[in-house]
């Protein structure tokens, strides 16, 4: 064979590496023991299978904790007050919907309760004036008998008004095939507190779905960083780092899980953070309000804590993230069908499967020992990848640039619709296919995503059957 002949059966050769990994072919339960059945209709909220029957009251305590709605401070039902006094949401459950993914508007319009806006500088840093996160309500809104909003003077306002608007445009494959896509673009104003920084940019993340939480907490950091090639070594032009956040609790570093850019590195301090910045409940890790310095109004507002100024202890805190752990996976459609059979084949060809990592089996642990040991199927290297400049958001936040996101895990992506009617994929909920988020893949995925258009139509729907059915 000529030289010119074995150099283009490097991206063959690269692709079948891949298909040796993801030989063995992913089986009915993608969360090993934990994996929970499809009827009597399929569900995100359930817990996992082999949750000991003497932990199950806590998951279900924590499962009513995220569904019920804070309020304003000061109440009479102080266990639940303490909302705002800028937030997002009133409840955990408002935006992970049914434990799925949080909805996206199909047209143009005011910022959904699903879906926030994250704020960071070229640095890194935060708004000087706004934080890492614009909170579009406030206590100042009262919900009136009549349903109308009426601002009520003394209390602070909402941080911002955002507006989604929608941008299409055609994408035709080789073989002529056309495919609309979208992508959002922010309008930000009414600003309740001066004017953002000049450069503080702004990025759109829905809310993902909660299932596995902590079956992906406990993939082994060696196996993560044996997946990781931040300099491209193989020169296969996926590269994939882990990132580095701050353990709030632990102290130091710890590499990032949870999040669209893997900014927090445990469930639990993922749950803190949601907690203070999306409903503005001051608690053990994060105890300070979601005001900074520069917002008095909504510093000196009342806050639903104790002397401690908590506004969730410690054990309702811990029910929270014993719910948020324990949120099993659902049992694979499909898997036998020869369709996505063919599928799988093609996943792991054209290279999906180098960041949409298939298998792990899970490290110890001491307190989930049920969670231990299983061999899980969540299709995520939990790694940070370069999409390029088609998602990128120009927003670094915590260790990860302004073009870089977590591989989602893919487990159950195909029960979006069942579970909430959501079709929003991606961080921004652009995409309503499968097809089109592949199509916004760029970057270090651009070779797969080309060999993927590079398919003929039967083929690529098989692929994507393949994922649906995961
Ligand atoms: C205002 C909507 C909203 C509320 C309320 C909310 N979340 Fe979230 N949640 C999000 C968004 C958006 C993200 C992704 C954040 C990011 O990556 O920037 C997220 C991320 C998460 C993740 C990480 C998921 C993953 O795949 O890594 C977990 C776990 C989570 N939330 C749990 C909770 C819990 C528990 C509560 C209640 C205490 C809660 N959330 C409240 C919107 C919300
Ligand atoms: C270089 C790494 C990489 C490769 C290769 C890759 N992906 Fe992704 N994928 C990602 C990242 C990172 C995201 C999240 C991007 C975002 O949200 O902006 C993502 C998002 C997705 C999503 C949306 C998931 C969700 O929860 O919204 C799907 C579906 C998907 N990829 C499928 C595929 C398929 C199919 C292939 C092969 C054609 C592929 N990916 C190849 C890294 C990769």
């Amino acid at each position: 064979m000529s030289v010119a002949g074995v150099r283009a059966l490097g991206p063959l050769l690269a692709a079948s590496m891949w298909a040796c990994a993801a030989v063995d072919p992913p089986p009915q339960a993608p969360g090993g023991a934990t994996t929970v059945g499809l009827r009597p209709a399929p569900s995100l909220m359930r817990p996992a299978a082999n949750l000991p029957a003497e932990r199950r009251p806590d998951f279900h305590a924590g499962q009513a904790l995220a569904r019920q709605p804070w309020v304003k401070a000061p109440t009479a039902t102080d266990a639940r007050d303490g909302l705002g006094p800028v937030y997002n949401a009133r409840a955990c459950l408002q935006c992970h919907v049914n434990g799925g993914r949080g909805p996206m508007p199909a047209g143009d319009g005011p910022l959904p309760f699903t879906a926030v806006v994250r704020l960071s500088r070229p640095d890194g840093q935060p708004d000087a004036t706004y934080g890492a996160q614009l909170q579009t309500r406030s206590v100042a809104l009262r919900h009136q008998l009549d349903g109308a909003l009426t601002p009520v003077d003394a209390d602070p306002p909402p941080e911002a008004r955002v507006e989604v608007q929608w941008a299409t445009r055609d994408f035709t494959y080789p073989d002529g095939r056309r495919v609309t896509l979208r992508a959002p673009r922010l309008a930000v104003d009414a600003l309740g507190y001066g004017p953002l920084q000049a450069d503080t940019r702004a990025s759109l993340r829905t809310a993902p779905p909660l299932h596995g939480m902590g079956l992906l907490a406990l993939v082994p950091q060696a196996a993560l960083e044996a997946l990781a090639d931040p300099d491209d070594g193989d020169g296969d032009g996926v590269s994939g780092r882990l990132s580095a956040v701050p353990d709030v609790e632990a102290g130091g570093q710890a590499p990032g899980r949870f999040g669209w850019k893997a900014s927090q590195p445990t469930v639990r301090q993922q749950v803190a953070a949601a907690l203070v910045e999306d409903m503005g409940i001051a608690n053990p890790i994060f105890p300070r309000q979601p005001c900074t310095d520069r917002q008095p109004r909504c510093r000196a507002a009342p806050h639903g804590g104790g002397e401690d100024g908590l506004e969730i202890s410690a054990p309702l805190l811990a029910l929270l993230v014993e719910f948020a752990n324990n949120l099993a996976v659902p049992a694979r459609r499909k898997a036998k069908d020869a369709r996505v059979r063919a599928g799988q084949a093609l996943f792991a060809e054209v290279g999906c499967a180098a960041c949409h990592h298939p298998r792990f089996v899970t490290g110890p642990s001491a307190t989930d020992p049920h969670l231990a040991g299983q061999v899980i199927w969540p299709y995520t290297d939990l790694l940070l990848h370069d999409l390029g400049p088609g998602l990128a958001d120009g927003a670094p936040d915590h260790g990860a640039t302004g073009a870089e996101w977590r591989t989602p895990p893919l487990w159950a992506l195909g029960l979006g619709r069942a579970v909430n009617g959501s079709r929003a994929l991606l961080h921004d909920g652009r995409a309503r296919t499968v097809e089109a988020a592949i199509l916004w893949h760029g970057g270090e995925a651009q070779g797969a995503r080309d060999r993927f258009t590079a398919l003929s139509e039967t083929s690529r729907k098989h692929l994507i059957m393949f994922v649906k059915s995961l």
